[in-house]
This record gives structure tokens, sequence and C-alpha cells, in this order.
């Protein structure tokens, strides 16, 4: 008995001086919302039943919020008289999506443990569980962010990746958040799942020679040279849509990526290079190297202590 109450007066200390020092915890909610991670897991299931693409959408979120001044939820709010939602920023606007997911799930969490959870930390969980679901890898995901009081559009315009970039611009986006060369190779095998619109391949199809020419030939079919059809939408992983595997690595082999900022990732340089052949024939090491990447996105610059709020609905600041 006197064994246990140490132990846990150990794991208290513990956990408190991670939160004294900022820092994010695998357990921040066990004693305040015991039963989140079933919520929001059950949610993400129901809404990926409902349709098959939105854990994809949900997933990207995590990313585009993580990206622009750091895991705050920002990318979650609208319009206000005093700031431009980032939604409608370049690589977002038509494009960014599930919101209404995160919405419900948002919804039942608030019902189960009012003004505890923050926006930011849901995307973190649910990113999660729909790389589970779609068959991926799983991870602990650390919590204790909080939620950011506005949005910045043109830091959204400014800090998130575009598809034409090659890979000089990827790796300096990433550093520019303090992510690897290897988290930039790593966590674009993301784009084993989900889709892209006709706008953001174009350019890849009919202006780039690092492509397979049956596989451009075949996309250039809906997806006419100049203008038109920009929402056409196509697999990132040709092969396995909703499968989260290793098949993506596969296709930038067969020089068969969707984006240009994919195929650039194996294109010659031996750095890229060696990690696609990898990943290619390893689906368990993409597994950890994914799991670990997305812990270390996760932890980009999170509010933490009494800096920022929970919000209660993710679309506007209280
Ligand atoms: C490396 C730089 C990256 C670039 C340039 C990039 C770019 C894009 C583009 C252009 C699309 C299609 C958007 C559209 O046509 O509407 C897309 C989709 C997607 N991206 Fe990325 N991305 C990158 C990294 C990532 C990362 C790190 C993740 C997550 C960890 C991710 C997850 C996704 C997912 C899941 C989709 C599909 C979304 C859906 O179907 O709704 N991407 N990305
Ligand atoms: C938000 O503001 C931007 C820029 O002013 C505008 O383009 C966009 O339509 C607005 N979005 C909504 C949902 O009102
Ligand atoms: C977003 O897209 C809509 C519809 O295509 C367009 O009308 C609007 O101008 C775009 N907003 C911005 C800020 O570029
Ligand atoms: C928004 O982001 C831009 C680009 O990073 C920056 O220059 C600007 O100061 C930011 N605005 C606010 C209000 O934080
Ligand atoms: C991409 O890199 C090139 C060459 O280093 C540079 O001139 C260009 O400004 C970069 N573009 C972006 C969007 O960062
Ligand atoms: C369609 O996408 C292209 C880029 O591929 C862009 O230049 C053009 O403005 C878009 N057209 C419309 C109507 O949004």
């Amino acid at each position: 008995m006197a064994f246990i109450k140490h132990y846990f007066l150990l794991l208290v200390i513990f956990s408190l001086s991670l939160n004294v020092y900022g820092k994010l915890s695998t357990n921040f909610y066990s004693s305040t919302c015991p039963n989140v991670l079933n919520i929001i897991k059950e949610g993400v299931d129901e809404a990926i039943k409902k349709e098959t693409r939105v854990g994809g959408s949900i997933l990207r979120l995590h990313f585009h919020d993580c990206f622009v001044n750091g895991c705050d939820g920002s990318i979650l709010l609208d319009n206000t008289s005093t700031f431009q939602s980032e939604k409608t920023a370049a690589p977002n606007n038509n494009s960014a999506r599930g919101f209404e997911a995160v919405d419900l799930i948002k919804a039942k969490v608030e019902k189960a443990c009012p003004g505890i959870v923050s926006c930011a930390d849901i995307l973190a969980i649910i990113a999660r569980d729909a790389v589970v679901y779609y068959g991926g890898p799983t991870w602990k995901v650390r919590l204790g962010r909080r939620d950011s009081l506005k949005a910045n559009r043109s830091a959204a315009n400014a800090f998130l990746p575009g598809p034409s970039f090659d890979l000089n611009n990827l790796t300096t986006n990433f550093a520019n958040v303090g992510l690897s060369f290897r988290d930039l190779i790593v966590l674009s095998g993301a784009h084993t799942i989900g889709v892209a619109r006709c706008a953001t391949y174009r350019a890849h199809i009919y202006n780039d020679n690092n492509i397979d020419p049956a596989f451009a030939k075949s996309l250039q079919q809906t997806c006419p040279r100049n203008t038109g059809n920009n929402n056409t939408l196509q697999p990132l992983d040709y092969q396995t849509n909703f499968r989260f595997d290793e098949k993506y690595y596969q296709n930038l082999i067969a020089k068969k990526g969707l984006l240009h900022s994919d195929q650039v990732l194996y294109n010659g340089n031996q750095r890229a290079d060696y990690d696609v052949k990898k990943y290619a024939n390893d689906q368990c090491k993409f597994f950890k190297a994914f799991a670990k990447s997305m812990v270390r996105m996760g932890n980009i610059k999170p509010l933490t202590g009494t800096d920022g709020e929970i919000r209660l609905n993710c679309r506007k600041p209280n």
C-alpha cells in the first residue's frame, strides 16, 4: 500500500513537473476527462463510416494547424471582425475540409467534459485515430495544448507548403517549424490516403519529366491542360487510396507520385532516395518513423499553462 502511494506521488510530481515546463503529456486529461479518447475515437469512426474520405481531410487539418503558429487550433477559426480565417488562405481555400466532423466530435466532448478539452488537442487525437482507422500505426498522443485567440491568414499563406515546391523549398519549409529532412520524407507518407484536385497536380502531369508517361496521360484525360475541371479528384496513392500503407513510396519509385511535391522526394537526391526506398520496402520501418514524426509535428509551439484558452466552439474565440 505504502509502495503504491509513493508510486502515485511520484507520478503526480512527474506529471506536474512536465506541465510546469510547458510540455505536453499523454495523461493530461486522465482526471479531468477520463473518457475523452474513447469519445473521440467513436466520433472519428462514425465520421469515416459516413464519408470514407473525411479521415484524410481531418489528418490534414492537424498538419495545417501545426505549421501556422503552432498546434493551437487556429485553422478551425472562422472570420471575425478582427482577423481573417486561415480557411481562405491559398493552400486551404476550397481544399481544407472536415470542419463539420470536428464540430460534431467537439460537441460530444463538450457534453461529457464542458470547457476542458482544447480544439488543438482534439485535432491531434483525431489525426491519430484516422491513421489507425485506415490501417496505419498508432502512437500515444501528447496532450495539454490550448487554443489560440486568433487566426492569421497571411501566416497560413507564408508557412504552408505548396504542391509546386521543390525539395529545397520543402526542406526549408519544414525546418522553419523545427522539423527535419527525415520528418519531411516520413510525413509526406500521409499521402498514402486522400485525394487532390486537378488544380494542384495539373502542372506536374503536363510540365514535368519525372513522371511515368502512361500515368501522366491517364490523368490528363480528366484534367485539361489550360483550365477547367479544377476540382476533378484523383487519389494521392493510386494503388490503395484509403489504405494507410507504404505504397505511396513504391509509387514514387515508379514515377507515379501525383503531386510535383511528392515526386521531388524521389528525383536523384541521395538521402531522399535512400529513405524513400527504405520505406517502400519496409512498411514496419515507415510506420515506426511516421508515429515518431507525428509526435514531433504535434509538439510544434503549443500554447500551454494559462496561454490561450479552451474554446467552447472550435470556430470562434470564447
Ligand atoms: C510536404 C509538403 C506537403 C504538401 C506540399 C502537401 C500538399 C497537398 C495538396 C496540394 C493536397 C491536395 C489538396 C487539394 O487538392 O485540395 C494535399 C492533400 C492531403 N495532404 Fe498534403 N501536403 C504536404 C504534406 C502533408 C502532411 C505532412 C500531411 C499529414 C501529416 C498531409 C496530409 C494530406 C492528406 C491526408 C491529404 C488529402 C486530404 C483530403 O483528401 O481531403 N500532407 N496535400
Ligand atoms: C472570410 O474573409 C475572406 C477574406 O476577407 C473572404 O474571402 C471569405 O469569403 C470570408 N469567409 C467567410 C466564410 O465569410
Ligand atoms: C476562395 O475561393 C473562392 C471560390 O473559388 C473565391 O471566390 C475566393 O476569392 C477565394 N478566396 C481567397 C481569399 O482567395
Ligand atoms: C500574421 O502573420 C504574418 C506573416 O507571418 C506576420 O507578418 C504578421 O505579423 C502576423 N499578424 C499578426 C496579427 O500576428
Ligand atoms: C524555392 O527555392 C528557390 C531556389 O532556392 C527560391 O528561389 C524560391 O523562392 C523558393 N520558393 C519558395 C516558394 O519558397
Ligand atoms: C484552376 O487552377 C489553375 C491552376 O492549375 C489556376 O491557375 C486557375 O486560376 C484555376 N481556375 C479557377 C477557375 O479557379
